[in-house]
């Protein structure tokens, strides 16, 4: 092989796409953006001494850019600064959490929704807690309004809802009035509902459907479907927990088919009664598509690269 000279603006080519490559690789194993949701039953102190516990719920949210936990029972932040302190031992991203007050209806019920982010790639730029006269939820939504230049929509609403069960399609019903509250608060028809509804089995039947404004309303998909198992018992199959999102430009900015459940004791290989011990519900994920469309298209250019130079030989 010999030394020619029109060989330099290719290699040029390759070597760029290699500089551009390997951050991007670095950064996570995939450019997209992930939203995730994981009803903790009563994740409180005694939940947060468990050391093995403490470690797979850090797998689980280290895998996503934002992670609404319900039932956080911890007065004090204790738990939640215990939970982040071994998320954030390693040397990688550095998380964040925004949290809800105590929220219920009885002293002995007192639940947060805590939601863990990713310093690197989601910011938090404004809160709402919902309240409504009468008060229709038992844990009315604590809506955060985030940025990140990584998703497509760069600002949007998350709503989350840990419904009672025994007043779950009224509360969903009441979602769509959080919904005109939060897009009026701050502008943005960006809005995603996620977390445990109890939408379905005892507690939402086919009928009660048309009595619920986000699914009589086809401004709202409903990614996680009705036919989608939440739950870890084996004699169970309920699709207890969702994400909706409203209107087309958050739907196209959502990467198709990727919402679904997260099966801890599957992809982490671990026992199902250590799972359930956990809780009796598994977390669910969307993916968001990346707005990054030069690191997209830098494998491309790369190979492109590799095929002139091996041309030109
Ligand atoms: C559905 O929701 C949208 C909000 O995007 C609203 O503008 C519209 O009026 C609603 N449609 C009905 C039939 O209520």
């Amino acid at each position: 092989m010999r030394w020619r000279s029109s060989h330099l603006p290719l290699l040029l080519v390759l070597l760029l796409s290699l500089l551009t490559l390997t951050p991007a690789k670095s950064e996570s194993t995939t450019s997209e953006f992930r939203i995730c949701s994981y009803n903790i039953q009563k994740f409180n102190k005694e939940k947060a001494k468990d050391y093995r516990m403490m470690n797979t719920l850090t797998r689980v949210v280290y895998r996503c850019d934002i992670c609404l936990l319900q039932d956080v029972v911890d007065p004090d932040g204790s738990v939640i600064k215990a939970l982040l302190k071994s998320i954030n031992r390693y040397d990688g991203f550095v998380y964040k959490s925004v949290s809800s007050k105590p929220l219920g209806k009885s002293a002995t019920d007192m639940q947060k929704y805590v939601f863990i982010y990713r310093e690197q790639t989601a910011s938090v730029i404004g809160q709402h807690q919902y309240e409504s006269k009468p008060q229709v939820f038992t844990r009315a939504p604590f809506a955060v309004h985030f940025q990140s230049m990584k998703t497509r929509v760069n600002k949007f609403v998350l709503v989350p809802l840990h419904s009672d069960p025994a007043q779950a399609v009224q509360e969903m019903n009441q979602l769509y009035d959080v919904f005109e509250t939060v897009t009026k608060l701050w502008d943005n028809l960006n809005v995603m509902f996620l977390g445990d509804f109890h939408a379905g089995c005892a507690y939402m039947k086919k009928t009660d459907k048309k009595n619920i404004k986000l699914f009589a309303n086809t401004s709202f998909s409903w990614l996680i479907g009705d036919k989608v198992d939440t739950t870890v018992r084996e004699d169970t199959s309920c699709p207890f927990d969702r994400i909706v999102v409203h209107g087309r430009v958050f739907l196209k900015a959502v990467v198709p088919y990727s919402a679904k459940v997260f099966n801890i004791g599957r992809e982490l290989k671990i026992q199902r009664k250590r799972v359930r011990k956990m809780s009796d519900n598994l977390p669910v994920e969307v993916r968001l598509k990346s707005s990054a469309l030069l690191l997209q298209a830098t494998p491309l250019l790369f190979l492109l690269g590799v095929v002139q130079l091996l041309r030109s030989l």
